[in-house]
């Protein structure tokens, strides 16, 4: 059986010099695995906007107003570029000028008219391409996508020709030809096909991914590859949300419910004929090729939410009337005039009195202009009213009824903002709200923090964009990107694995977090990494120390000595451990209402910080957040009074409050939050001087943005200074993991590369399914995608867990090879174990 892989590049794919020689690179290593190699292609970026403009033109009587002469100028400029020949009497050239003097001859553009000049964007880039590509020795054959794709005509003219829906069975017969053909790589075009009569026909906007999706149900593809400029369905547009992580794997419904909810990397219409055929559909992007983007297939999906979608421009019809109470057929009444306008309704909300819809004038073609005629239509029926601007929220996920109790927290969100309508889909896919177009920005993000933000199934969620975005033109700039080679002999002459710490980089996080203006004092929490020589840069960075055990209060104590000032924060403390803390430390926190009411006395006299649990907190993973009623840390709101009075009859002073709310938060709105609480609980205390609104610093967290949020308040509140308490911020991106490979081992169609670190050197992976970029320094970070494979990175010990980071795109690796394993700085060394008889790993510090 031959095997057949469609590939189709959008428009920003095919569009510059450096994408196409990616996907030169690209067809040549497909053209070796598969026997027919299909790569349909877009017009470039903006051909498509010009050429419409052109015809809108044409249509409207009025001069070209300069679209052609763009359009040729274009793809002059596109042949300069790629250093193919350019000839200005080209046929689809020649073509497009005959058509626009026709159409401007007539005065009209007819439909049939308009595809044709449509059509001559994916003509034009595809004979350009291809040469570009014989040019790089790819032999290749030109195709023309009407001689395969057969359109279906409808009673509607305008839809046939403009909007086209192809057949998609499967055609051997096609197979054939492309067995008969030279070459294994065909290139043609995507958004054009041609009806029984040869007549030429657009599938409307988008229209190529549909385009691939026909070509490989009719050639039975193995998969279909749909390269963009980014590689597959996030969680939320990255362009608004940059943490925004990448979809590893959907299954077709979910996908096609992203794609007609918003999400833009996708066009809704292409999933059919690919779940009809159950063939795979995977998702690239020509600026990354050498990450595995998203797969979407017809596999199960993992219930719960996996992407906030937005779609702006949204409507809403309101139509009152007292009349549709046990009336039939009022709602065929209505709808109908819906459908004499061609407009189609997306989500419906009905009571007794009411229907609301929602719908999108632009997707149907049309505009809020049209509101007037079916108004009075309408109005025939009811009362009807139009809201708008406003934008659809969706939640996407598979089984949202069965996840409806984890959306609890987002309705608070909506206390502040008129919510219109709110439908669950009966697909059980969807979750969507309507609200007003304005917020819609702000409540994406908010909404992505709290239900995706960094919590996550490895296996669904993949690297987050922002981590993504700085691969592709502007690397990273990582320490230890400069010093590959020292790192290799370290690794190769030392015992691996092995913690290395680069000084000047946490040196640099020190200066960010004491140049924030609102905050008076840093205090370092050293349980995400005591060593010695980081806690002296941290102190003469004049930082104190936050510690939670007397172990930690006497190691700062041992290193640093009585000069360095200590807030000792226990948790559950003994009341000895607590008694020693207060002896040693500068200031201590109580967590619970238990040391005031049974060791009072050991406290008399002091001035104390009591921690408080707002009832919410965050952070990357569950089993680090540190508020709310799962939360053992901290003294309840209702049980402050309590609180206050037992020190007021013990003599105990209370000079601070203390929350942390948990750790890897990247919600730079969260501080001000708590310190407004903060702020409002302190009214009852007069004594009180300090808030410690605790640490919880995700890396890519604005700090600014936490800064001018808790400027006005600090202002307000002149005789309260805030203290802030962060420990992974300070030190996680100075630290890396060197190890060594052990083995290599494929088992049951997955390679397993075998380190020498694992979970007894770094839990996080197993603890918190936390992500950390993995590199194979011996074979450096240039390695071509023929050289890479996909694999899981398997550490030493004797647990099913014990699994390092999975499916990971790396240089093919040997025995003996250094991996470096990136940002293990924080919780890194202090969580590493003697587990299985291995010792703890050495520590090297760079300066
Ligand atoms: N203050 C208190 C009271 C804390 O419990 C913590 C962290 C911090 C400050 C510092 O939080 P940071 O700025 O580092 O986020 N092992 C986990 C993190 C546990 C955090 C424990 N408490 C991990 O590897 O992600």
């Amino acid at each position: 059986m031959s095997r057949a892989l469609v590939v189709k590049f959008g428009g920003s794919s095919v569009s510059r010099l450096s994408h196409l020689k990616t996907i030169a690179m690209v067809l040549q290593q497909r053209a070796e695995m598969f026997d027919s190699v299909v790569a349909v292609c877009s017009a470039f970026s903006g051909v498509s906007d010009q050429l419409s403009l052109l015809c809108d033109a044409l249509d409207s009587q009025s001069t070209d107003q300069g679209h052609l002469a763009q359009i040729i100028l274009d793809h002059q400029n596109k042949c300069e570029e790629f250093g193919v020949p350019f000839d200005p009497n080209q046929k689809y050239i020649a073509d497009l000028r005959t058509l626009t003097k026709g159409a401007a001859l007539i005065g009209e553009v007819s439909p049939t008219l308009r595809a044709r000049i449509m059509s001559a964007g994916e003509l034009l880039s595809t004979t350009i391409i291809h040469q570009f590509l014989m040019q790089c020795n790819l032999s290749c054959t030109w195709w023309d996508a009407r001689k395969c794709l057969q359109s279906t005509p409808t009673s509607n003219p305008i839809t046939s020709r403009l909007s086209a829906v192809c057949t998609f069975d499967s055609e051997p017969s096609l197979m054939a030809k492309l067995k008969e053909l030279e070459t294994t790589v065909v290139i043609t075009q995507g958004f054009i096909a041609a009806q029984p009569d040869g007549s030429t026909v657009i599938l409307g906007r988008g229209g190529s991914d549909t385009s691939a999706a026909y070509f490989a149900a009719k050639l039975q593809a193995v998969r279909l590859e749909i390269w963009s400029d980014v590689p597959g369905l996030f969680t939320a547009n990255p362009k608004l949300v940059d943490n925004a992580k990448l979809l590893r794997v959907l299954n077709y419904d979910e996908a096609q419910e992203m794609a007609t909810t918003g999400a833009k990397a996708l066009h809704p219409r292409c999933i059919l004929p690919l779940k009809h055929h159950r063939i795979p559909l995977h998702l690239c992007a020509t600026p990354f090729p050498n990450i595995e983007g998203t797969k979407i297939t017809d596999g199960a999906a993992i219930a719960g939410v996996k992407s906030i979608s937005s779609k702006k421009g949204v409507y809403l019809v309101s139509m009152d009337t007292l009349g549709m109470w046990q009336q039939a057929g009022f709602l065929a009444d209505v709808f109908a005039c819906f459908k004499r306008f061609d407009l189609s309704i997306d989500l419906v909300a009905t009571s007794e009195t009411n229907v609301t819809v929602s719908l999108h004038f632009e997707d149907n073609g049309s505009t809020p202009s049209v509101w007037s005629k079916l108004k009075s239509e309408l109005e025939a029926h009811c009362q009807a009213s139009l809201v708008g601007p406003c934008a659809a929220i969706s939640l996407v996920g598979s089984g949202m009824r069965a996840s409806l109790h984890k959306l609890g927290g987002i309705f608070e969100y909506f206390a502040e903002h008129r919510l219109y309508l709110m439908s669950q889909a009966a697909s059980d896919l969807n979750l969507t709200v309507v609200v007003d177009e304005a917020i819609s920005d702000a409540l994406v993000k908010k909404l992505h923090s709290k239900l995706i933000g960094g919590f996550g199934d490895l296996s669904t969620f993949g690297t987050p964009w922002n981590a993504l975005s700085q691969t592709e033109d502007q690397p990273v700039k990582k320490w230890w990107h400069s010093q590959i080679k020292t790192l290799t002999e370290i690794g190769k002459s030392n015992p691996t694995p092995h913690y290395i710490y680069h000084l000047p980089t946490i040196q640099d996080r020190l200066i960010d977090l004491k140049s924030l203006s609102a905050i008076s004092q840093c205090f370092y929490a050293i349980k995400a990494n005591s060593n010695p020589r980081i806690l002296e840069l941290v102190h003469q960075s004049g930082f104190g120390f936050e510690c939670v055990s007397i172990g930690e209060v006497q190691h700062v104590r041992r290193h640093i000595g009585d000069k360095a000032t200590v807030l000792f924060t226990p948790n559950f403390a003994s009341r000895s451990e607590l008694k020693a803390g207060r002896a040693e430390c500068d200031y201590l926190c109580i967590d619970a209402l238990h040391p005031l009411e049974h060791w009072a006395s050991d406290l008399a006299g002091t001035s104390i910080f009591l921690r408080i649990d707002l009832g919410w907190g965050g952070g990357h993973h569950k089993h680090v957040v540190t508020g709310g009623k799962r939360s053992k840390f901290g003294i309840g709101v209702a049980d402050l009074p309590k609180a206050i009075e037992r020190c007021q009859q013990a003599n105990i002073t209370i000079v601070g409050l203390h929350n942390h709310s948990g750790s890897g938060i990247t919600d730079s709105e969260i501080w001000a939050t708590k310190t407004k609480a903060l702020i409002e609980l302190a009214a009852d205390i007069p004594t009180l001087r300090y808030l410690d609104i605790g640490g919880g610093f995700g890396l890519d967290i604005d700090l600014s943005a936490v800064d001018s949020a808790l400027l006005p308040i600090s202002k307000a509140n002149p005789n309260i200074e805030l203290w802030i308490e962060p420990g992974r911020f300070v030190v996680a991106d100075s630290g890396i993991i060197l190890s060594t490979v052990t083995q290599i081992k494929s088992k049951l169609g997955k390679c397993f590369v075998g380190s020498d670190a694992g979970m007894h050197t770094l839990i996080r992976p197993a603890l918190y399914g936390a992500w950390h970029d993995v590199h194979n320094l011996s074979k450096g970070l240039n390695v071509p995608p023929n050289h890479q494979q996909v694999v899981d990175i398997a550490g030493p010990i004797c647990e099913s867990g014990d699994i390092m980071a999975r499916n990971r795109r790396l240089p093919t690796c040997e025995e003996g090879d250094i991996l470096l394993i990136d940002t293990t700085g924080a919780y890194g060394w202090c969580m590493s174990s003697e587990y299985n008889q291995r010792p703890k790993p050495p520590e090297t510090l760079l300066t």
